[in-house]
C-alpha cells in the first residue's frame, strides 16, 4: 500500500511537471508571455456565454478561447476590500480592510507582495488604466505606485459620479441613477471608459512599436504622444479597469435599444428571503437615494422597488454591460492587430457582484450568490484556445449588430470549469501560467509574509480540463468558498451597507459549498478584530438541492440540525481546510 502510494505520488508530480513545462513552451520563442488583466467593476456574470440573455459578444469570443470559471465568488461584495484582497492574494481578515478608507495595508496588516508588483519584480514592465486597485487611502492615494507599477497609474478625469449630467425629460440635466446620454454632449465628448480604453490601445501600439524598432520609427512619424517609455520594453503587465456598470448607468444611449423594456424579464426570485435575519438584509441606499428612482429615500430600510423600475433598472445594466463589451472589443481587437495575442495571457473577473432584485435586493454589500458571483476566465494562448479555428482571434464585434443574437454556442469551442475559484486564487493562478514563482500558501501568521497567498493556483482545473491525456494530481479540489461582510448593527440603519471600521461590530462569514450555503453573524470587535465565535448573533442555511434561488433561510429546520452542526465545525475550520489535496498530499 505505502509501496502504491509512493509511485502514485511520484507520478504525479513527475506529470504536473511535465505539463508546466509544455505550457511554457506553448509561448512563442520561450520568452515570457505578457498579461492583460481586465477588472469590471460591480459586474456579475452578465454574458451571453455565462448563460445570460446580454449582447456581449466581444467578452463571449473571449470566452470562446478561454476557459472560464462558472462557479468564482469574491471574498467580499464591495469594490475596495475585494480590491485590495484579490490584489495582494489574501482575505479581507488579512489585508485587515473591510471599508473604504480606513488603511493602506502596507502600513496595518504587512508588507504584502501585489499581484503587478511580483510581475515587476520579475522584469515586467507594468501599467494600470482606471479602476483596477480602489483610489484613496486603502492604496496609499497612488494605487500603490511605485511598488506595484513601473509608471503612475492612468485616470480617466472625467468620473461624473454625483454630478448633473444627464438629460431629464424636463430639457435639464440631473444625477439619476439610469442615464443614457449622447457621447457628444457629455463633457468633453467622451466618457471615462472610453478613455481608458483609449489609453490602453495607445500604450498597446507603444509597447508594439518597442518590440519592432522599424515599427517604432513609423509610428512615431505620427504625431501621436506616447504613453510608454520606449526604452523600457515587453514582456509587460497591463491591467485595465472598467468603472461601468457601476452606478450611475451612464451610457451611450444606442445601447438601450438592445434591450427593449417589453422583453425585460424580472429576477426569477424578486421577493424577500423567507426566515432572513434582520442583519443580512442590506437595503440598497445608492440605488435608493437616484433622483429617478420613486422609491423611500430615508428610514424606509425594506421598501421594495416598482416592478417596472425592476425592470428599467435591469435594462440599465445590461445596457451599460454592452458598452463595457464593445470597449472591450475595441481593446482585444488592437492587442491582435499589434500582434500581441499569441503571447498574451488575458484574465478577466469582476470585482464582486451586483443583486438585480433577486429577493427585493439591489447592488451589492450582501453574502447573496448574487452579490459575490463573478464570471472569471482566462485565455491562454496555445492552451484555452486551441479549439478556435477561426482565422482571427479578437475580431471587433459591434454589441449592436447582434440584435436578436444571443449566441452562445461560440462559446462552447471554450472551456468552462464548475471548480470553486475565489478572487484570491487569481495572484497564485498568473503567477503559475505565466511562469513566474507561485505564492506559496500563507502561514497561520499570515502578517509577517511579504509573498504568499491564501488561495491557490488554479492551473490544475486548467490542466485537467484544456490538455491533459491523465489527471494532473488534483485527488480532491477546493471543497468550498468562502466570503463575508461587515455590519453595524443587527437591525437595518442608514450605515448598514458601508459602515466604516470603527463602526463595524458584527462579521458575517459565509461558506458556499456544493450544497449549502451557511452563514454566520458574529460579534467582532473593531479595536482587536476579534470575532467571538461562541455567541451567533443569527444564522443562515439555504440548500441549493431543494432552493438554489435562496428563497428560504432553513436554518432552524430540524430537518437540517445535523448540517448545521457539520457546517458550523467547517465554517470554523475556515479556508485552509477546504483548499484542494492534490499530488503532494495538501494542497497544491
Ligand atoms: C504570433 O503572431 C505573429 C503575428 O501575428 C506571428 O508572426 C507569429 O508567428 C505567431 N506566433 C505563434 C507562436 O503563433
Ligand atoms: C515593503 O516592500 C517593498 C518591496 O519589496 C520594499 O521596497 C519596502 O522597503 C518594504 N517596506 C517596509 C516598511 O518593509
Ligand atoms: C504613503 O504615502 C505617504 C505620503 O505620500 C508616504 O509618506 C508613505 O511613505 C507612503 N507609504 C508607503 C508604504 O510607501
Ligand atoms: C448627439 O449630439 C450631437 C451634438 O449635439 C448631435 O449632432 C447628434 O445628432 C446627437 N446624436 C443623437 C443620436 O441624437
Ligand atoms: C412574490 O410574492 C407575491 C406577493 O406575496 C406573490 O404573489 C408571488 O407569487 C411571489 N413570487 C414568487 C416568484 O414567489
Ligand atoms: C451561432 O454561432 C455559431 C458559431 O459561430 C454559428 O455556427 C451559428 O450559426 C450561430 N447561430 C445563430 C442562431 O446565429
Ligand atoms: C478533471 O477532469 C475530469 C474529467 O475530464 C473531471 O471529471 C474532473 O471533475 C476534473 N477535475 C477538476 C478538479 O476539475
Ligand atoms: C474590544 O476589545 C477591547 C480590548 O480588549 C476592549 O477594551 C473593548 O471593550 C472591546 N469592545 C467590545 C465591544 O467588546
Ligand atoms: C425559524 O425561525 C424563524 C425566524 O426566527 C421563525 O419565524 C420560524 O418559525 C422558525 N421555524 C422553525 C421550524 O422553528
Ligand atoms: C471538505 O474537506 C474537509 C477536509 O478534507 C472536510 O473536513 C470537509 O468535511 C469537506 N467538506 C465538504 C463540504 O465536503
Amino acid at each position: 500500500m505505502m509501496m502504491f502510494l509512493f509511485t502514485l505520488l511520484l507520478c504525479l508530480v513527475k506529470v504536473k511537471v511535465i505539463i508546466s513545462i509544455q505550457l511554457q513552451q506553448q509561448f512563442n520563442k520561450g520568452g515570457k508571455p505578457n498579461v492583460l488583466f481586465l477588472v469590471i467593476d460591480d459586474f456579475r456574470p452578465a454574458l451571453g456565454s455565462y448563460g445570460e440573455r446580454v449582447h456581449t459578444p466581444n467578452m463571449d469570443q473571449l470566452a470562446a478561447q478561454s476557459i472560464r470559471f462558472t462557479d468564482a465568488r469574491a471574498q467580499q461584495a464591495v469594490c475596495a476590500p475585494s480590491r485590495i484582497s484579490f490584489l495582494t492574494g489574501r482575505r479581507p481578515d488579512s489585508t485587515l480592510l473591510w471599508d473604504f478608507r480606513s488603511s493602506y495595508w502596507r502600513q496595518s496588516a504587512g508588507n504584502y507582495t501585489t499581484i503587478p508588483q511580483h510581475f515587476k519584480d520579475n522584469g515586467y514592465y507594468t501599467l494600470s488604466a482606471g479602476k483596477v486597485f480602489h483610489h484613496g487611502p486603502c492604496s496609499n492615494n497612488t494605487d500603490d505606485y511605485p511598488y506595484s507599477w513601473s509608471v503612475p497609474c492612468y485616470w480617466p478625469t472625467r468620473e461624473h459620479k454625483t454630478s448633473k449630467v444627464c438629460p431629464g425629460p424636463d430639457g435639464k440635466l440631473h444625477a439619476y441613477t439610469m442615464c443614457p446620454v449622447n457621447v457628444t454632449e457629455q463633457p468633453g465628448g467622451t466618457l471615462p471608459d472610453i478613455d481608458s480604453t483609449n489609453y490602453a490601445i495607445s500604450a498597446l501600439h507603444d509597447l508594439a512599436a518597442v518590440k519592432d524598432e522599424k515599427n517604432l520609427l513609423m509610428h512615431h512619424k505620427g504625431n501621436k504622444p506616447s504613453v510608454i517609455n520606449p526604452a523600457l520594453h515587453t514582456p509587460f503587465f497591463m491591467a485595465v479597469g472598467y468603472h461601468k456598470p457601476h452606478l450611475p448607468f451612464r451610457y451611450p444611449e444606442e445601447y438601450k435599444s438592445l434591450y427593449p423594456l417589453h422583453t425585460m424579464k424580472m429576477a426569477p426570485n424578486p421577493n424577500y428571503t423567507k426566515d432572513l435575519p434582520p442583519v443580512a438584509w442590506e437595503h440598497w441606499r445608492d440605488v435608493r437615494v437616484g433622483e429617478d428612482i420613486p422609491v423611500q429615500k430615508e428610514k424606509d430600510y425594506y421598501g421594495p422597488m416598482p416592478p417596472k423600475y425592476h425592470l428599467l433598472m435591469r435594462q440599465a445594466y445590461f445596457a451599460a454591460t454592452s458598452y463595457i463589451d464593445h470597449e472591450i472589443g475595441r481593446l482585444l481587437s488592437t492587442l491582435e492587430q499589434v500582434g500581441f495575442a499569441n503571447n498574451t495571457i488575458i484574465a478577466l473577473t469582476g470585482d464582486h457582484g451586483w443583486q438585480l432584485g433577486e429577493h427585493q435586493e439591489w447592488s451589492k454589500y450582501s453574502n447573496y450568490d448574487s452579490a459575490t458571483q463573478v464570471p472569471l476566465m482566462f485565455y491562454i494562448p496555445q492552451v484555452t484556445n486551441k479549439r478556435w479555428n477561426h482565422p482571427h482571434r479578437f475580431s471587433l464585434i459591434n454589441p449592436l449588430n447582434t440584435i436578436t443574437d444571443f449566441n452562445t454556442s461560440c462559446a462552447t469551442s471554450g472551456f468552462a470549469s464548475d471548480a470553486f475559484a475565489e478572487l484570491v486564487d487569481l495572484f497564485p493562478t498568473l503567477s503559475e501560467i505565466a511562469g513566474l514563482t507561485v505564492p506559496p500558501v500563507c502561514p497561520i501568521d499570515t502578517f509577517h509574509t511579504q509573498f504568499c497567498s491564501e488561495g491557490v493556483s488554479l492551473a490544475p482545473v486548467i490542466h485537467n480540463i484544456t490538455d491533459t491525456p491523465s489527471k494532473v494530481g488534483i485527488i480532491r479540489w477546493k471543497n468550498a468558498s468562502f466570503s463575508q461582510y461587515p455590519r453595524p448593527t443587527f437591525y437595518p440603519s442608514h450605515k448598514t451597507n458601508t459602515p466604516q471600521l470603527p463602526e463595524i461590530n458584527i462579521m458575517g462569514y459565509s461558506m458556499h459549498t456544493k450544497d449549502y450555503r451557511y452563514v454566520e453573524w458574529l460579534p467582532f470587535n473593531h479595536t482587536t478584530f476579534a470575532v467571538n465565535w461562541l455567541k451567533p448573533l443569527a444564522v443562515e442555511l439555504y440548500s441549493y438541492r431543494e432552493d438554489p434561488l435562496e428563497m428560504q433561510n432553513v436554518y432552524n429546520h430540524t430537518a437540517y440540525q445535523n448540517v448545521v452542526k457539520d457546517l458550523a465545525r467547517q465554517l470554523r475550520q475556515n479556508w485552509r481546510h477546504a483548499l484542494p489535496i492534490t499530488h503532494n498530499g495538501t494542497h497544491p
